[in-house]
């Protein structure tokens, strides 16, 4: 036996669709032997996972920008990882990718899926977890979100949700150096501290310590050009009613309705589009895929630089995974989520 056939797999898999939050009971854990990999294939052991609110819409029935997990599966997952055996060119042992690897410590990528996984080669020197952040999924989302639907000018006022997650640290980060006047809309005083003083925006409301639509009168005095959305729900409408002519609202994300057992709720304030001949339109970054190395080659600029940080909240530990998921939903991660598998 090589020492590849003799490493076990441990996978996380969904059992059942949740109704509201997930629980214990929705997941399974299961183990397969390892083996090597065929012709063009490439084995990779899984250092971090990317835990994602999205992974809720997935585990849901129904049709979305792609398909549910199906029960039994094992749950979908980007993740960062190393190249433990190849029979690909491309891939050398001990290589670091970025990669769907799925929430298993094992990922046996068959040659044909090596371009559907979307694996690329990683530079460890920028950190692996940045790229999971930053220069990963939820980065190349706020980039090309911010850019292509936001299109953003210098000193116009750019507010943003979730401010201190994975996908709302980049876009202000970059509407900073783009020249606009930033404000987040974060949960707690120790986030929006961390937004304004360490990421340099102008200003960050407290959601749930102090009233939202004071402060967006007090911190966007001109009215608001660009509101990018990760969270949806009453803050999107507080915000519809203080944008002005020409605004750009970007759908990214509505993480306030995705537990939700009732139907979700959509905005009231829907004609102040109308008034203000804005635009809201939706995003999924998956179409960006093609040029997501030129948002990571900018990005990557901005980090060497030192003109952008990326901050993630790294939790340990495979068997984790469930519990560490929900932290997404009570905001009890302090930037991007990651979940560390095994050392590097
Ligand atoms: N369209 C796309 O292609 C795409 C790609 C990636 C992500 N997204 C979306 O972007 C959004 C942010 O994702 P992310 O990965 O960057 O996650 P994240 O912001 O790192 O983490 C989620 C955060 O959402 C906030 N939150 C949770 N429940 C909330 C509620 N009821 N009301 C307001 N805020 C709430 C929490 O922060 P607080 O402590 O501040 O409440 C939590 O930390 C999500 O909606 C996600 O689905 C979309």
């Amino acid at each position: 036996m090589s020492a590849i056939t003799s490493l076990i797999n441990r996978q996380i898999r969904l059992a059942s669709r949740p109704h509201g939050l997930p629980t214990a009971e929705n997941w399974e854990s299961t183990t397969q032997p390892v083996t090597e990999p065929g012709p063009g294939g490439v084995l990779v052991k899984t250092l971090y996972l990317s835990l994602d609110p999205a992974m809720r819409g997935w585990m849901n029935e129904g049709k979305s920008y792609i398909p549910p997990v199906e029960i039994g599966a094992v749950m979908r997952a980007g993740g960062v990882g190393r190249v433990i055996a190849s029979q690909n060119p491309a891939f050398a042992v001990g290589d670091f990718v970025n990669a769907g690897l799925d929430v298993q410590e094992y990922c046996l990528i068959p040659q044909e899926q090596v371009k559907r996984n979307g694996m690329f080669k990683i530079d460890p020197r920028l950190g692996l977890t940045t790229w999971l952040n930053v220069l990963g999924m939820p980065g190349m989302t706020g980039y090309f979100g911010l850019m292509e639907v936001g299109l953003p000018r210098a000193g116009e006022t750019v507010v943003v949700s979730g401010a201190a997650g994975a996908v709302g640290q980049t876009v202000g980060q970059i509407a900073k150096i783009k020249g606009c006047r930033v404000v987040g809309i974060a949960g707690g005083k120790a986030k929006c501290d961390w937004v304004v003083n360490e990421l340099g925006f102008d200003a960050c409301i407290d959601y749930k310590g102090s009233d939202v639509r004071a402060g967006l009168k007090e911190h966007c005095p001109g009215g608001v050009d660009i509101y990018f959305d990760n969270v949806g729900g009453e803050i999107l409408d507080l915000v519809l009613a203080r944008i002005n002519r020409s605004a750009r609202i970007i759908i990214c994300g509505a993480i306030s309705q995705y537990n939700n057992t009732t139907p979700v709720k959509g905005p009231a304030n829907y004609l102040s589009l109308l008034v203000n001949r804005a635009r809201m339109e939706g995003i999924v970054v998956f179409d960006y895929a093609d040029r997501y190395h030129l948002g990571v080659a900018e990005m990557a600029g901005y980090l060497k630089a030192g003109t952008m940080k990326s901050r993630e909240d790294v939790v340990q530990g495979f068997e984790n995974f469930p519990a560490t998921l929900l932290k997404l939903f009570n905001g009890e991660n302090f930037g991007k989520l990651v979940l560390q598998v095994a050392d590097a």
